[in-house]
Parts: C-alpha cells; structure tokens; sequence
C-alpha cells in the first residue's frame, strides 16, 4: 500500500467527520438571511487552512462574500498550482422533500446527504486532506495556492476585479478545480469544457392593479396568459431557440468530434428511468449528451404571477414574472446574448402589455486543452487511481470564474471533478458518495507529484 493510502486509511474518519462539521454551515450565497453562515464558512475554511499549516492564510474582503486564501511555496523555481473552489451552496429549498434535513449532515448507505455536499464543500475538502497527506507523508512536489471563494453559487462577481487586483498573489502554472462530476466511478472521466451562462428576469405588466376575472377577464390582456406565450414562441417546433442572431457565433463540432462524443458511455434508458420520464427532448438532429454540452439552451428556471394560494381566487393579475437561463457554447458572449434576448423579448410583446427585461450575473463558455502537460498529469493521476484512462467529457454546467482566470490570469484549468451526476447537486437530497470523496483525495496527491515530474 501506497503512503498516501496508508495515511488516508488512518484517517479517514476525521476527515468525514471534519467535512461534516463544514456541511452543517448553511453557507447559502443567494439568500441574506444567511449572511452569518456564510461568512462561518469562509471562517472555518481559515481555520482549517491554519492548522494544516498553510502560509499567508487570509480572509480576504470583496465587495459581496470573502475569499480564503493558503498558499506553500516550497520553492520559486518549481511550478505552482492555483486550486479554486467555493464555500458557498444553493437554497436547499424546497425543504419538505428532504429525507433528512440539508444542514444536518445525513451518512447512509455509503453517502454523504447534505447541501453543498458535491457542489462544492465535499471537493473543496478533498483539497484540503490532499494537502495534509502530501505534508504528512513526504512533502508537497511544487507550490500550491488555495483560492477558495463564496459567491459562485451567484455568479462569481467579485471575484473577477479580485482576480485583476491580485495578478502578483495569484501567479500560478496551472489552475486545478474540484467542481464537476464524472461519467461514472466505472467510466472516469475529466471535464474538458463548461457552458456559459445569460441569466435574466422578466416582468410582464397588464393593468394596474390584479382584476375581477369575470368583470375584466376577455377584455384586458392578462399577462400570465401573455407571458406563456411569448415564453412557449422562444422554441420553435425543433426546439431550436428562435431569437434572432442566437446562433451565430456558435461553433459546430466536425464530425470526428461528434463520433467521439458519441462513443462515450451513456445509457438513454438509464438516463430516462433515473428521471422519471418516458422520454427526452430537446434540441432537432442532436443527442442526449450533445444537448446537454455543446448546444445552447433557454430554459424558464422559474415563473409566477396571480394567485397562487390555497383553492380558488377569480383574478385577472397584473403582472407575471419570469427567470430565465440561457446556457451558451464558444463561441458565444454573454453579454451579446443577453441583450439579443432583451431585444427579442420586448419586440414580442404586444401593445396591451409592458415588458421589463432585468438582465442577472453571466458567465462565458470555455474549453480547456487535453493536449497540456496539466492534462496528461490529471489523466495519469486518474489512471493511477482508477486502473483506468479517464475520457475527456464537455460539461453542461457553468463555473463563470474559469473563463476569468484564463482572460485575466492567462491560466488554463484542469476541471478534474470526483462528483457523479446522480450526486443531485442543486436539488433535494443532494449527495456525496463516500468512495469519491476519498477516491479524490487519494488522486489529488498524484497530480502534483506527476505535474511536477511532467513540467521538469
Ligand atoms: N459546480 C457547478 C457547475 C457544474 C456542475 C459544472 C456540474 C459541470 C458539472 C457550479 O457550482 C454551478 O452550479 N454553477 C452555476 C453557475 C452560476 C453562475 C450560478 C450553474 O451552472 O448553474
Ligand atoms: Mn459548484
Ligand atoms: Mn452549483
């Protein structure tokens, strides 16, 4: 047995434990009401940076939510690495569909139940073990920064000014992410791309105030029933998105691509029994995996408006609101979607309504390399670990900062994730399995050693 294994063995039970006592923070970045919880977060991350012995271990102030910061710098000469994650989760509601409550960490059958617990606390902490079994066992191979921050959960938009006011302090070979999932613990796999995002809010207004909807109801033009339609004519009946210009900038694969992403392992009926659907949709003349990673999407995350209560009230609202995502692919902007969006979606409305289109946080897409020695390095340490050769994977999600570090650093990413997508990151009864989280930190250690090694 390796040292790193005989020492992760040892102490494997701490480092749940100490996890746990981090998931139990209810960190939630969206929601004000957590503001202490949060900044406890950012506390207990310092804490624990101290104590593993990190140097230049700072809380450090922006403009919304910190970000912690550690570094060892073993020796200028050798390369370093910037490793990024967050602190912060996602609202947890709804609550009541919770088999035991998020902020109270559940272990069952293997499985770490709790917010936050994938995405990202859980990776984050891999990390940080990673870290004290490389200093427990033999030393750190090259320089490690640790950056990790509080706001990515809203969109990350601190951290870019943070990024451009700390160039000299970030300096780095590499960046190294732990926030994305693999195929399968069968099929390992690294992320070689993430989407980027346009997130808006829209409000349609009809009349002043909510109606009678049988006095007025006919005659006044109801912005729910408004709303739904100028939502359903932004898919068109091959689901593509209808708003002029969306496309234009998106890169199509060729078709040696295209058979690539085909052969990755992907089972639709899986996939379907897992949902609960009898069966997909999306996007005309593309797959499953395709839709989800290299295509653009819009979709309604939510949407209300009238009366909502309990039985029945005859009402005419006044306004009905949507949220919006729109997930974009290279080489599309952000800020060029978004206001083709606001463009589009005001032209749609007809003269009985008032439109307001509120544009939220952005994010660009990216693509990293797999022909980079942090590459080879991510995908040796994986096959070391996993006895297999991980398979580059584009992802659907977004991590906004990553396009930063890339414009504003001149940094590449490694996006190797342990999370797995049943880990329901986002939703009710978020998990973790146990085998990943210590699969991931026996691997980490790997990565320094052979990126170290490969840079020589
Ligand atoms: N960790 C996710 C991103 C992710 C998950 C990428 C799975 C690939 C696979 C991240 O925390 C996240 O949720 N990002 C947000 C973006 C943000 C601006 C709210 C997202 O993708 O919705
Ligand atoms: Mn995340
Ligand atoms: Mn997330």
């Amino acid at each position: 047995m390796s040292a790193v294994q005989t020492y992760l063995d040892q102490h494997k039970d701490r480092f749940l434990n100490e996890l746990l006592d981090l998931l139990k923070i209810p960190s939630v970045s969206a929601d004000p009401k957590f503001k202490e919880d949060v900044f406890e977060a950012a506390n207990f991350l310092k804490s624990q940076m101290i104590n593993l012995g990190l140097d230049a271990v700072e809380i450090c102030p922006t403009d919304g939510y910190p970000i912690v910061y550690g570094e060892k710098i073993v020796d200028e000469k050798l390369p370093t690495v910037l490793v990024y994650g967050h602190y912060d989760v996602q609202p947890a509601d709804p609550y009541e569909l919770w088999n035991s409550p998020p902020f109270e960490p559940a272990v069952k059958d293997g499985k770490i139940y709790a917010r936050g617990a994938c995405d990202d606390k859980g990776q984050v902490y891999m990390h940080l073990k990673a870290y004290e079994i490389m200093k427990e066992t033999g030393g750190l191979p090259c320089n490690i920064k640790l950056m990790i921050e509080g706001e990515e959960e809203v969109g990350s938009e601190n951290l870019g000014p943070f990024l451009e006011a700390n160039t000299d302090k970030l300096k780095a070979d590499v960046v190294l992410i732990s926030d994305t999932s693999m195929i399968s613990m069968e099929h390992p796999s690294i992320t070689v791309g993430l989407r980027g995002l346009s997130y808006v809010e829209v409000e349609v207004t009809g009349p002043n105030i909510d109606l009678h909807s049988g006095v007025y109801g006919g005659a006044v033009a109801n912005p729910v029933n408004v709303l739904s339609k100028m939502i359903a004519s932004l898919h068109d009946e091959n689901n593509h998105i209808t708003i002029p210009g969306f496309y234009d900038d998106v890169v199509e694969l060729d078709e040696n691509q295209r058979k690539a992403m085909a052969a990755t392992p992907f089972n639709l009926e899986d996939y379907k029994q897992h949902l609960d659907i009898n069966d997909v949709q999306g996007e005309a003349g593309y797959s499953t995996i395709e839709r989800t990673s290299i295509r653009p999407t819009l979709d309604v995350n939510g949407m209300w408006g009238g009366y909502i209560g309990e039985g029945a009230k005859t009402v005419l609202p006044s306004k009905a609101f949507a949220k919006i995502s729109m997930r974009l692919v290279p080489n599309q902007n952000s800020e060029k979607i978004t206001a083709l969006f606001q463009q589009h979606f005001e032209s749609l409305a007809p003269p009985s309504v008032k439109v307001k289109v509120t544009p939220h946080h952005g994010g660009e897409p990216v693509v990293t390399p797999t022909d980079s020695v942090a590459y080879q390095a991510a995908a040796k340490a994986i096959e070391h670990t996993f006895g297999k050769t991980p398979i580059p994977q584009r992802g659907g999600g977004s991590i906004p900062i990553v396009a930063l570090f890339e414009s504003v650093l001149g940094l590449k990413t490694i996006l190797m994730g342990f999370g797995d997508d049943s880990d329901a990151i986002h939703s009710p009864n978020e998990k973790f399995d146990l085998y990943n989280f210590y699969k991931g930190i026996e691997t980490i250690p790997y990565f320094y050693q052979y990126y170290t090694e490969m840079s020589k």
